[in-house]
């Protein structure tokens, strides 16, 4: 039967003016994301053609896997706002922070409060898909204690707790806020994430979404997410990211 919610609309409709994506990889060779500068434009131009023209990119730090400094990311912020400047794309903003790992190397960079934010003082933090931390509470408690806000990237791909619906509420009364993948409404990640992408919604437990963009496959599924019930589902928090804006 039609339904009126499998309607589409077009992705170029669903943003609103100045949405800013807080969550990416489009920073070249410093993670999984872009592998190339030329990588990082053709992935900043595909997210224009979608309306969205401001980034703040988030490379991963991980020990042993992703160990970047912030000098490093900053250098390549650099290199691709020089390339954007050179291609006549200046109306491409961009901006960088990080994507943390909650992970021994976390605990130091955060002693050091050597850590790239978003906004004023807000850091965007992950955790392994495998299993949360041990001292997950008490680490939040040492962020709060540096003057951080840690904003939990993809709650929703955390699915040891998918069977533990009630931690999510634990989590943000102690503190998280939550940024939903979009991507997860498109089923991309599989049936469950997206069942609780949409219960998380739905319970208006999600402040921030973000692409999470690493590569041109995340971009043609991204299109997916322009339907009707997603416009709805999405509308009360997709102007929550200008909080975090840094062009404004
Ligand atoms: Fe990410």
């Amino acid at each position: 039967m039609f339904s009126l919610f499998k309607k589409s609309c077009p992705i170029t409709e669903v943003f609103p003016e100045g949405f800013v994506d807080i969550h990416s990889h489009f920073l070249p060779g410093i993670d999984d994301g872009a592998k190339t500068i030329e990588e990082s434009i053709e992935l900043l131009l595909k997210m224009s053609s979608y309306g969205i023209q401001n980034f703040t990119t988030t490379p991963h730090v991980m020990a042993g896997v992703w160990e970047n400094s912030s000098d490093a990311i900053l250098d390549k912020r650099d290199l691709v706002l020089e390339e954007l400047e050179k291609r006549d794309l200046s109306f491409i903003k961009l901006e960088a922070a990080a994507e943390y790992m909650l992970d021994e190397q976390f605990v130091e960079l955060l002693k050091k409060r050597d850590l790239l934010t978003l906004g004023e003082d807000t850091l965007l933090v992950e955790m392994s898909y495998l299993n949360a931390p041990v001292n997950l509470f008490e680490l939040l408690f040492d962020i709060q204690m540096a003057g951080y806000q840690p904003i939990l990237a993809h709650p929703e791909r955390y699915c040891f707790y998918h069977h533990n619906f009630e931690i999510f509420h634990k989590l943000k009364e102690a503190g998280f806020r939550f940024q939903l993948n979009l991507l997860s409404l498109t089923g991309y990640y599989g049936n469950s994430i997206q069942k609780i992408a949409e219960q998380l919604l739905k319970k208006g437990m999600i402040d921030f979404t973000g692409s999470d963009t690493h590569h041109m496959k995340h971009l043609e599924a991204f299109k997916k997410i322009g339907t009707e019930k997603n416009l709805k589902l999405l509308k009360p928090i997709l102007k929550n990211n200008q909080e975090l804006s840094p062009f404004s």
